[in-house]
């Protein structure tokens, strides 16, 4: 079953071809973050134009390096939740017109069970039950994958995603949006011992939940406290401190969910999910608990539409094609 996916719930457009779930034929991004880097973050409204303006050629270009037409694809996947919602209503309506004007069944895929499915394109052999740790600009939560569509919350966060604490941290570095790829190259670069005290993102109140705010706030407080001591502020130290403190963050996460279920299998996906020091310190971790590491490929952490392929295949065989009156909406959990 060959599947035309459409991504565009934030600041990229994209499209793939994807073979029935497990094999990508295409996959084109066409990403907006310079449009938006100079407001320092994502503006809705240029996000929405930026799209309309660029999926009819994305669409174009995933048909043709798939090498197949219209006439060969069984049904067009879109991004339907959760996301910025003008900019999720132009990959919807494009992918309704599509689908009357071929005849195709139409489904509306939730884009946090597309950075999950992103595994199945890795690895061929995986089947659920498994659990996945998805960190990214928007969203950030740990779930069990009971079935192909079937997902049990476990935690999530309550403030901030992980990405939006990396790009904060970042700022206040004066690093252009989004800076998570470059706080990660300062972090590398950092050979010292000593790090700056840092507040969890582990939630006290709760054994699974996260909370990024305080995290954030304090690198910020951090920053000022110095320049008013006139004391100088080591980026790089400031990078690896905070890197640390997410992946501690992270571990106790993962150490209380060890505490109440098996986990055989952690996915590890999302645009933040491609920070190597998350992935090396995951991974030890996951050795040390005898748990399979599954991290996602860096090319697809970040958004895509060929995960959108790969979750559409499975829920085409569990339930029926959405209407034409599919619709935008703007939250959503994995599981909703
Ligand atoms: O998944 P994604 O492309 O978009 C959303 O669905 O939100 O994630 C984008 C986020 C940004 O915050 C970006 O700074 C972060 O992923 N990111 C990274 C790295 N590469 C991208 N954060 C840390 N380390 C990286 N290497
Ligand atoms: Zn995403």
């Amino acid at each position: 079953m060959k599947i035309l996916a459409i991504e565009s719930s934030c600041d990229e457009t994209a499209a793939a071809v994807v073979e029935d779930g497990r094999r990508a034929l295409s996959g084109v991004v066409r990403t907006q973050i310079p449009l938006h880097a100079v407001y320092g973050g994502v503006v809705p409204e240029i996000a929405s134009r930026a799209h309309t303006e660029a999926i009819a050629s994305v669409c174009e270009k995933a048909l043709a390096d798939a090498n197949c037409t219209m006439e060969e694809i069984d049904a067009v996947a879109v991004t339907n939740r959760p996301g910025l919602v003008g900019a999720l209503l132009v990959g919807v309506s494009f992918a309704k017109s599509l689908a009357y004007r071929y005849r195709l069944p139409l489904y509306g895929i939730n884009h946090l069970r597309g950075h999950i499915a992103a595994a199945y394109l890795m690895d061929p052999a995986l089947k659920p039950p498994f659990h996945a740790l998805i960190l990214s600009g928007g969203h950030t939560f740990l779930a069990r994958v009971n079935g192909y569509t079937d997902f049990t919350l476990i935690g999530t966060t309550r403030d901030d995603a992980a990405g939006e604490a990396f790009d904060k941290v970042a700022r206040v570095l004066n690093i252009p949006y989004p800076g998570g790829r470059e706080l990660q190259n300062m972090a590398d670069a950092y050979t010292g011992e000593e790090l700056y005290p840092l507040p969890s993102p582990a939630l006290k109140e709760d054994p699974f939940d996260f909370s990024f705010s305080g995290l954030k706030t304090a690198v910020v407080n951090l920053a000022h406290n110095l320049a008013q001591k006139g004391e100088t502020l080591d980026g790089n130290k400031l990078a690896a401190s905070f890197t640390r403190t997410v992946q501690e963050g992270l571990k106790n996460r993962l150490k209380n969910v060890l505490e109440t279920e098996d986990v055989e299998t952690l996915v590890f996906a999302g645009g933040v999910a491609a920070n190597t020091g998350l992935r090396t310190a995951l991974g030890n971790f996951c050795d040390e608990y005898c748990i399979r590491f599954l991290p996602v490929d860096v090319s697809l952490c970040g958004d895509n539409a060929a995960m959108i392929g790969a979750q559409a295949y499975y829920e085409a065989q569990n339930g029926v094609p959405a209407e034409l009156t599919l619709n935008a909406v703007p939250r959503a959990e994995v599981n909703e």
